[in-house]
């Protein structure tokens, strides 16, 4: 039996990938699975929490008591995060957003140019959704993720610091066999302890077991917070 350690609270999970459309019927998108952010709202329910998880286009089912908002591109994913942000204690930013999207998709499908060998699409930056959401006045308890190829602890913990987060759950995506779209993984924690940066290493696990890990370490800093 798991604890009821998340009782009382409401948690936001973002997960999956964002779709930015070219046209009607083309889009730039990413390949997450949606899986980590699934078993964390899978995770944080069974511990008793209210569970509204933010979901990008992927193939999961939804977990039982979880209410699922589904979403496409970034501009939706913000807006729905943004609207249940105000009643929630936690928000955990587990979705691979689409870093840019394009300036102005067409009306119609693309065609052909004839003559031309080539196809400029213009992309503009997306907002940051856990860093817009950090920065809102009564703002959650915020923990987002980091998938890294390198330098993982300096990018982590620069992305800490950047978008005004509580806690990060880094992962090196080129571990074999481990992050996007497999059903292990493995992060390392950080977080600031007063002026202190503190960090733990969670080995390598299933995506559930690694959720209620991070769950366990997530509730013991938002209990360390919440006591001031
Ligand atoms: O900067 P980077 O994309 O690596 O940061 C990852 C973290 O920021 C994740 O928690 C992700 O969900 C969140 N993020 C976001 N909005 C963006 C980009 C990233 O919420 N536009």
């Amino acid at each position: 039996t798991q604890p009821e350690d998340f009782a009382q609270r409401t948690v936001i999970v973002t997960a999956g990938p964002t779709v930015e459309a070219i046209d009607p019927v083309r889009y730039l998108t990413n390949k997450s699975s949606g899986k980590m952010g699934f078993a964390l709202a899978e995770a944080a329910r069974a511990r008793g929490a209210r569970v509204i998880l933010i979901a990008g286009p992927v193939t999961l089912d939804t977990p039982s008591g979880v209410e699922r908002v589904n979403v496409q591109s970034a501009r939706d994913m913000l807006d729905a995060a943004c609207r249940y942000a105000i009643d929630a204690d936690i928000f955990i930013g587990c979705a691979a957003v689409a870093d840019y999207r394009v300036a102005t998709p067409a009306e119609h499908k693309l065609k052909k140019t004839p003559g031309s060998t080539g196809l400029t699409l213009e992309l503009v930056e997306n907002p940051d959704i856990i860093a817009t959401v950090a920065a809102l006045p009564a703002r959650p308890f915020m923990v987002g993720f980091a998938a890294e190829t390198r330098e993982l602890e300096r990018f982590a913990t620069d992305k800490l610091a950047r978008k005004g987060l509580d806690m990060i759950a880094a992962n090196d995506v080129l571990a074999p066999d481990l992050g996007f779209g497999s059903d292990h993984n493995a992060v390392t924690l950080y977080w600031q302890d007063g002026d202190s940066p503190r960090h733990e290493a969670l080995p390598p696990a299933t995506k559930r077991t690694l959720a209620h890990g991070i769950l366990s370490r997530l509730m013991a800093n938002f209990s360390a917070k919440a006591s001031f």
